[in-house]
């Protein structure tokens, strides 16, 4: 084995709107930290404070001097400079060897991405420090990483359902014969809860707040007993100011939610109606699959099942789908040589 086999470490990155992972060729994930950068800023000029998870704790807490931002949008680079801080901060943190050789990259872009946003992402790859850089279509990597029979001549329907986007898509023959991107996902619904919560309680509350409330409680149907859990949750009072503290139930989430889910079983249900009828049998008879942190979502599963009549199931571990996708991608690449763009 030459150096170039001991050192590089070839990677494989889902960079995710909420949530990025890394994925070393040989090892696994070895990170997965949220997707947000925080800046301080001085005399107009801004320097990196912190990367990933501790700059996520600070969110929504920032004093006027340090600024917070999240790079992706919609699955898509929104802040170019503060993405390639991200890549470039992530892939030091893993990649100890850079000085033997430079690794190659595989990232995993949205289907709906245009060109102009697949070159934004190549080119931060690129000058983060990479030799080359591969794109691969987040719902094949989806699929892959749910262990889903891709190049089967059979129709398979993955669902995706992240920070920022939901994409379903139709494979066989280990390629997209339909697939959709709607900007609907982990954040809508977290904007969801908190403007049911102003609207209907005169509470304000943070995203970070939210995203609890979602994950703890959160349903995307109406509880039987027409209540469901119920947490405690503080924020300011929008009559006279302060802060106070309210109970919530599932049942409030559930229709806070409400809108964000139909969306989500809308995006399927067209899906189904264009997809040609060999293909739509076989999705009736195999079932769909739910990767991404939104799959998670309390009874989203048994609310899809019941609006479209299919079986419907949620990837393990969901949240690394992606990631372990595109890992695979990276493991296997001659046998997955196309499901790799290397030069658009
Ligand atoms: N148990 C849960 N219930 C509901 N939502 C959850 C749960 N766990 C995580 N999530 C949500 O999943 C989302 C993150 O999922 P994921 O990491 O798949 O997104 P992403 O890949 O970063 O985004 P995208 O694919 O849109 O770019 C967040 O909005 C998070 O709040
Ligand atoms: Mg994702």
């Amino acid at each position: 084995m030459g150096l170039g086999g001991i050192f590089s470490s070839d990677m494989a990155i889902d960079l995710g709107t909420a949530n990025t992972l890394v994925y070393i060729k040989g090892k696994g994930i070895v990170l997965n930290e949220p997707s947000v950068v925080a800046y301080h800023v001085k005399d107009g000029k801004k320097q990196v404070l912190a990367v990933g998870e501790d700059a996520k704790l600070m969110l929504g807490r920032t004093p006027g001097s340090i600024e917070a931002i999240r790079p992706m949008r919609d699955g898509v680079i929104a802040d170019f400079d503060s993405a390639e801080e991200m890549i470039k901060h992530f892939i030091r943190k893993v990649h100890k060897h850079t000085t033997f050789s430079k690794p190659k990259i595989l990232v995993c872009v949205p289907h709906g991405a245009t060109p102009v946003e697949k070159r934004a992402i190549r080119q931060s790859v690129l000058s983060a420090g990479a030799r080359r850089a591969g794109l691969v279509a987040e719902p094949i990597a989806a699929a892959i990483g749910a262990g889903m029979p891709i190049t089967d001549p059979t129709g398979n329907m993955v669902v995706d359902i992240g920070g920022g986007t939901t994409e379903v898509a139709v494979l066989s023959l280990g390629d997209i014969v339909y697939a959709r991107s709607v900007r609907v996902g982990g954040d809508r619904m977290d904007e969801a809860i908190i403007s049911y919560l102003r609207r209907n309680m005169n509470l304000l509350i943070g995203e970070s707040t939210a995203e609890r409330i979602k994950t703890t409680i959160g349903t995307a149907r109406m509880p039987d007993d027409g209540r469901g859990a119920s947490l405690l949750v503080r924020g300011r009072d929008l009559l006279n100011g302060v802060p106070k503290e309210i109970e919530i139930t599932g049942a409030q989430v559930a229709e806070a939610l409400a809108e964000p889910v139909q969306q989500i079983c809308d995006a399927v249900m067209q899906a189904l109606e264009t997809t040609p009828p060999d293909l739509a049998a076989d999705i009736v008879d195999r079932g769909v699959m739910l990767t991404g942190g939104g799959a998670l979502l309390g009874e989203l599963d048994l609310s899809l099942r019941e609006q479209t009549g299919l079986s419907i199931s949620i990837a393990d571990q969901s949240l690394n789908c992606v990631a372990l996708g595109t890992g695979k991608a990276l493991e296997y690449e001659k046998q997955l040589r196309h499901v790799i763009d290397y030069d658009s």
